[in-house]
């Protein structure tokens, strides 16, 4: 059977922070690399012929009614493992919650049964909601860590694994962490190989991540190590920084300096760094990452539960940091890039106005923080790849084809046709569900997501 070349109908993508591109009835051709290399528009001289031409050779996917095309989601912050504990003890602070249940349940993947057993999940279901691109923490075990970057392969997400880096006897529970920092750097440098030796089985490639935890959990060090690691080959770096009061103030006793300048002083924060959370970084911190052009992964749900704050997209972005979207499973609960993308406009707003009514109007909020739809869609998608140093996240020449298939019916009311095209967006944003997902494109190729 021919693959698809060509998909009709009509589409939506951030041409930039603030603004939507419409395409109506629209030709996106993509070549056997799945990358896009013409969108034909309904008045354009070819248009007829080359729907004809695709059609006639069986290359060609037409949109039903109700549907359009959206770009696929990238995940920049999300842990594999914590996906079969989605919903659980949220209510605790963040350091109880990882020594009571996130360090345990991450050591069981040794299993390497179990571990197959949750991770065919996660890809599964965050594919299904729309996720084509993930940056996954796996576990400090390098054996499950490579099963996972194996299933985003052969599932056909675009996987970005890291073999989580902790080896701090006085951060680590004793069950859990690298034996000593040569062993946490070794295991780190053999797992980047092997990824490396598996990456081009799959035609949206799978890369490796360094991936130190977070300060409190590494020691100087294996820091160090990782940060010539890094050097050495120039992959992915992903960690948390100052995300909560305790993280922030914890790392500042541990280093005598905050988070992102002893990341940065490791080797370890440069424009292929993503760092999660970071709604605590200080003025110093802010410009060191955005003269590294460093990424934050915002993850809006998670730091509404464990970060005793919300992240300050706007003014970090005025400030040159590039910042993208992400769940952060499991502490946020949702594996939807959808619930990520309600939950930065809400937890903005709040920021932008304040939340204490005992507090007069004029002084409850930190203003020109509220986001819009439209800013979040960006976030998700184009800021995503932009981190990832890839052409993701527009319909446009050039860029890889990595989309989804929405209905815009089911779910969702429909009782006149909008005013704007962006307000069927916008509903669609807000109201989809992972059953209006109709279908899920990578590179090019559409995924067997049911
Ligand atoms: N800081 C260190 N590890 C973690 C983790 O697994 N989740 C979150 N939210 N923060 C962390
Ligand atoms: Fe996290």
């Amino acid at each position: 059977m021919k693959k698809i070349r060509g998909v009709l109908g009509n589409s939506y993508y951030s041409k930039n922070f603030d603004e939507i591109k419409y395409m109506h009835n629209t030709l996106i051709c993509i070549d056997e690399m799945g990358i896009i290399k013409k969108i034909i528009c309904e008045d354009d001289i070819d248009f007829n012929q080359k729907c004809k031409e695709y059609e006639q050779s069986g290359q060609l996917k037409v949109l039903e009614e109700n549907q359009i095309i959206l770009p696929g989601f990238v995940d920049l912050h999300i842990h594999a493992p914590q996906w079969a504990q989605s919903g659980t003890a949220l209510d605790q602070p963040l350091e109880v919650w990882l020594n009571e249940y996130t360090f345990p349940l991450e050591a069981k993947f040794k299993d390497l049964e179990f571990a197959k057993e949750v991770y065919d999940d996660v890809v599964e279901v965050t594919l299904k909601n729309g996720t084509t691109s993930a940056v996954y923490f796996a576990t400090v075990d390098k054996e499950p860590s490579m099963l996972l970057a194996k299933i985003c392969g052969e599932k056909g997400q675009r996987g970005f694994v890291g073999k989580v880096a902790m080896d701090d006897p006085l951060g680590c529970p004793v069950y859990y962490k690298d034996e000593t920092a040569e062993e946490s750097i070794k295991t780190t440098e053999e797992f980047i190989q092997e990824v490396i030796s598996i990456q081009d089985n799959y035609k949206q490639k799978v890369y490796p991540v360094i991936t130190p935890r977070f300060i409190p959990t590494c020691t100087n060090e294996s820091l160090k190590g990782l940060g010539e690691l890094a050097k050495t080959y120039d992959v992915h770096i992903q960690t948390h920084v100052s995300e909560s009061d305790w993280a922030h103030g914890f790392v500042k006793e541990k280093m005598g300096k905050n988070d992102a300048i002893a990341i940065n002083d490791f080797g370890l924060m440069n424009d292929k760094t993503m760092v999660a959370h970071a709604p605590f970084l200080e003025e110093e911190d802010v410009k060191i990452m955005a003269e590294k052009q460093s990424t934050i992964a915002h993850c809006p749900l998670s730091n509404a539960y464990f970060a005793n704050s919300a992240l300050p997209v706007k003014d970090f972005t005025n400030k040159g940091i590039n910042i993208g979207l992400a769940t952060d499973i499991s502490g946020g609960y949702s594996p939807s890039m959808y619930s990520a993308i309600r939950q930065a406009v809400v937890s903005s707003k709040m920021l932008n106005d304040g939340v204490n009514p005992a507090l007069n109007a004029d002084v409850r909020g930190r203003k020109d923080s509220s986001l819009t739809l439209n800013n979040a869609l960006y976030l998700a998608t184009v800021a995503g790849g932009k981190a990832l140093k890839m052409p993701i996240g527009k319909f446009e020449t050039g860029y890889i084809f990595d989309a989804q298939i929405v209905d815009t019916k089911e779910n969702i009311p429909q009782f006149y046709k909008e005013k704007h095209e962006e307000d069927l967006l916008h509903k669609v944003l807000l109201l989809a569900q992972t059953n209006n997902i109709k279908e899920v494109w990578v590179q090019g190729e559409k995924t067997d997501i049911k």
